[in-house]
């Protein structure tokens, strides 16, 4: 493991701030470089190195790859559904041109090793709602869902073609407290707990029966980790894994806040965020992830309100 170098691409993000800290436990502090178009995430500060860089500067990126003897790369800087919707050609052009990007320099740079996330939005109304299928109808109909749709066949292409060894993951909703959400459909499932802590309310913009599929942060973390780290006859699957943890609406989770915080109350006021998450699987069935490379969950719905609110009391 030491002789690899790592670069974190949207390490400034929900899940680049965590991953890069977690991948720095792992390999080094010096081995894993930061890097994101904003300023570096305080948490980040003094921890290793930090290249300020726009992921679609790809000589820049050929640069970085070059001066740090990068082996690894984890793409992460991607436009999220609720902003793409608002603006759907910068969501196409970003989430595409950095994927395409960095699988061309993972071949002209000979990495040894491409991750790059996908989403459960590449599901759409046509796919089956609940334990959703790894192999099934996909039809998404937000940009976003199109463009991670998309990306996985890109990643499968350069696979075969190249033999780039590039792996994904689907993620559900994710949901932590160290750095801010980026602009998903699944971000109500954070601003609650916040609020619930300082308000004592929360005023929800999907209604109270949505239930979407959604994970804990340090088990996303884990499956990511896991999933670099098997070996590479044990990915059988080169487009990207489904992934799963818990399932929750609104409501349940307003009830699992409200067994530590009997007080906090919830109202309802639907945006156009309602209209993605009525698009979107309600549960995942993920068995290739667990049967291929041992994935297993760890947080439920209640253990990790129990821990979010903890941490974020403090
Ligand atoms: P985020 O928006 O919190 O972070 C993305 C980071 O990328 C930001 O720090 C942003 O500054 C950076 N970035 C944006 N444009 C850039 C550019 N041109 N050059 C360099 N950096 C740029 O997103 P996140 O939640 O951390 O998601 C990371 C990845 O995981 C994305 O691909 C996202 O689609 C995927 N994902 C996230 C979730 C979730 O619930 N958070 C779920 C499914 C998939
Ligand atoms: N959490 C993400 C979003 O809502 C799903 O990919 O956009």
């Amino acid at each position: 493991m030491a002789t690899d170098n790592i670069l974190v691409i949207g390490a400034c993000g929900q899940i680049g701030v965590e991953l890069t800290m977690a991948l720095r436990k792992l390999f080094g502090n010096e081995q894993v470089i930061a890097s994101d178009l904003r300023d570096e995430h305080p948490l980040l500060i003094g921890t290793g190195p930090y290249v300020s860089c726009d992921v679609m500067n790809k000589e820049l990126l050929r640069t970085i790859i070059k001066q740090y003897n990068i082996t690894q790369v984890y793409l992460l800087a991607a436009i999220l559904s609720a902003t793409g919707e608002k603006n759907p050609s910068m969501a196409w052009h970003i989430n595409m041109q950095s994927l395409l990007n960095i699988l061309d320099l993972a071949k002209e740079e000979k990495l040894k090793k491409v991750y790059w996330p996908s989403s459960i939005a590449v599901f759409g109304p046509n796919s089956p709602k609940q334990n959703t299928p790894q192999h099934t109808i996909i039809e998404p109909t937000t940009v976003y869902g199109i463009s991670k749709y998309a990306g996985e066949q890109w990643c499968a292409y350069y696979h075969k073609h190249y033999g780039i060894d590039v792996r994904s993951l689907r993620y559900p909703g994710l949901i932590s407290y160290k750095s801010a959400p980026g602009g998903g459909t699944t971000d109500y499932a954070i601003e609650i707990y916040h609020k619930a802590l300082s308000d004592g309310h929360y005023e929800c913009f999907l209604n109270a029966d949505t239930y979407l599929p959604m994970m804990y942060m340090p088990d996303a973390i884990r499956a990511t980790i896991e999933l670099m780290e098997a070996p590479a006859d044990a990915i059988k699957n080169r487009t990207a894994y489904n992934l799963s943890a818990m399932s929750f609406s609104p409501k349940e989770i307003t009830a699992s806040i409200q067994s530590q915080l009997p007080d906090f109350t919830i109202s309802y006021k639907p945006d156009f965020r309602q209209q993605i998450a009525d698009s979107w699987p309600q549960s995942i069935d993920d068995k290739e992830a667990q049967q291929q490379w041992q994935w297993k969950p760890e947080f439920d719905l209640d253990t990790m309100t129990i821990d979010m609110l903890k941490n974020l009391k403090q």
